[in-house]
């Protein structure tokens, strides 16, 4: 089974792991923390059933605009289904591919998609191709590595070799794929790798 059908498979099911609630009201202190401003285009990536995407919805102003993107179509119609907001665009897309125009987006936040990513270097520069010069880049887990890793080992199948770096690995990625590192923090509880646009 291929990433896309493993989590096709998953999205039914996807919301019963944990409690959103939580989830959500941990996300808005961090996008709280990231200081965006209320018109921003923002792109959700690997958006799953819409949890960060419910948080930028109460986040940014009506002139925003947000573009949740997902590999897996079930994944988009669950969370399609369940946030209805027209400032959404839903996209069934890969990452490391996105039909988007260059230098069009804001501000892209990666909330638990980034090790489920094959090519993750060619991930970093297609998202540089999307973000305008200034734009940034945040690759963000609300659990320490340790843990998401003993997750992603333990459930097997097509996610078994999807392991987050240690994130001074991440940044170097970052610095090579063209951005400026503003953010490296991975302790037992958290993981947040952030990159300014440069190009
Ligand atoms: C662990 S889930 C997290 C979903 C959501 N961000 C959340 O935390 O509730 C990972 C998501 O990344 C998506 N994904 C995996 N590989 C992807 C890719 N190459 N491009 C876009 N999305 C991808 C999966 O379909 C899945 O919905």
């Amino acid at each position: 089974m291929d990433r896309r059908a493993y989590f096709d498979d998953l999205a039914a099911r996807w919301d019963s792991f944990t409690d959103g609630a939580k989830v959500q009201g941990t996300l808005a202190g961090v996008v709280r923390g990231y200081g965006l401003r209320t018109d921003e285009h923002v792109v959700d990536l690997g958006c799953g059933t819409g949890n960060l995407t419910h948080v930028l919805c109460a986040a940014l102003g009506d002139a925003a605009r947000i573009t949740a993107v997902d590999l897996a179509p079930a994944m988009i119609t669950m969370a399609q289904r369940r946030l209805p907001d027209p400032r959404v665009r839903w996209l069934v897309a890969d990452a490391a591919s996105l039909p988007l125009p260059g230098r069009s987006v804001d501000r892209v936040i990666c909330f638990s998609a980034w090790p489920h990513f094959p090519a993750p270097e060619r991930v970093a520069k297609e998202l540089g191709r999307v973000l305008r010069p200034g734009g940034q880049l945040h690759v963000l887990h609300i659990d320490g590595r340790d843990k998401i890793n003993a997750i992603h080992t333990g459930v097997g199948g097509a996610i078994r070799h999807d392991l987050l770096p240690p994130a001074a690995d991440m940044g170097h990625l970052l610095e090579r794929a063209g951005y400026v590192v503003i953010e490296q923090i991975d302790t037992q509880d958290t993981y947040r790798v952030s990159g300014r646009w440069t190009a």
